[in-house]
């Protein structure tokens, strides 16, 4: 499906909506989402959203929010945004952080973009894109998200010295990732052995997709970048 946004004429690409929910997840959907959701309008730092001063992490994409819901237990000080369009992925992000009692998450039902343009600069200590839709066909590669205009912008919410992880399991993304991270001056890549990127570093929760990857046998690639 592609849906464009009147606001911004950007074009998402994907699946905004799944199954029908059940009595359960409904409730979380109109009971705890609106106590999440980030404001309507306006910019978007710690003090509006957490009340505080706290670092802030974004993710990309969290699909069910596992790694979100791993991050935010396991750094309560720091204050994470998900950006997630498909409605299931919502659900899921509500499920986990109600199940832990998370109070460290907020959350955008749309697209990461426009929540990266309502950041001020280098306002960011993290940002997380992982398994990234690959659109591995050539003529679909503007698809990607990484691409050097999404780049440019996380670049400018990244704080100097802050950290831009990209997982995927896809070998054309994996090659397509790195090519467009070399030609960017403004992140240089953590690696120093191949172990690096091939090992799942510990404080890196597993996602879904990682986990489906790895049960059909595929290679998975952790590449960390910083902010110059
Ligand atoms: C292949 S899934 C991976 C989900 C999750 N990160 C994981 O590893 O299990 C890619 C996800 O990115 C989301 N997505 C695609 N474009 C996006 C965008 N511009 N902003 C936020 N999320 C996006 C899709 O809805 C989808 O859930």
């Amino acid at each position: 499906m592609m849906l464009t946004d009147p606001a911004t004429t950007r074009r998402l690409y994907g699946r905004r909506t799944g199954h029908k929910l059940r009595q359960g997840q409904a409730a979380l959907m109109e009971e705890l989402l609106p106590q999440l959701t980030l404001p309507d309008a306006g910019s978007l730092d710690s003090q509006r959203l957490f009340g505080d001063d706290r670092p802030l992490w974004l993710e990309i994409g969290f699909g069910r929010g596992e790694h979100m819901a791993g991050q935010a237990l396991a750094n309560p000080q720091v204050g994470i945004i998900g950006a997630e369009p498909f409605l299931d992925g919502i659900v899921g992000a509500l499920m986990e952080i109600e199940g832990h009692g998370l109070t460290n998450i907020r959350l955008h039902n749309g697209d990461a973009l426009d929540v990266i343009d309502r950041l001020p600069d280098a306002s960011l200590d993290r940002v997380f894109l992982l398994h990234p839709d690959p659109w591995p066909k050539v003529r679909h590669a503007k698809r990607r998200f990484v691409n050097p205009g999404p780049l440019a912008m996380v670049a400018r919410v990244l704080k100097p010295g802050g950290e831009f992880r990209v997982g995927t399991d896809h070998p054309v993304y994996c090659r397509w990732a790195l090519m467009q991270m070399a030609k960017s001056a403004d992140f240089e890549w953590l690696a120093e052995t191949p172990l690096d990127f091939q090992v799942r570093p510990d404080d890196w929760p597993q996602t879904r997709y990682e986990a489906k990857a790895r049960r059909l046998g595929h290679e998975v690639w952790y590449f960390r970048f910083r902010r110059r």
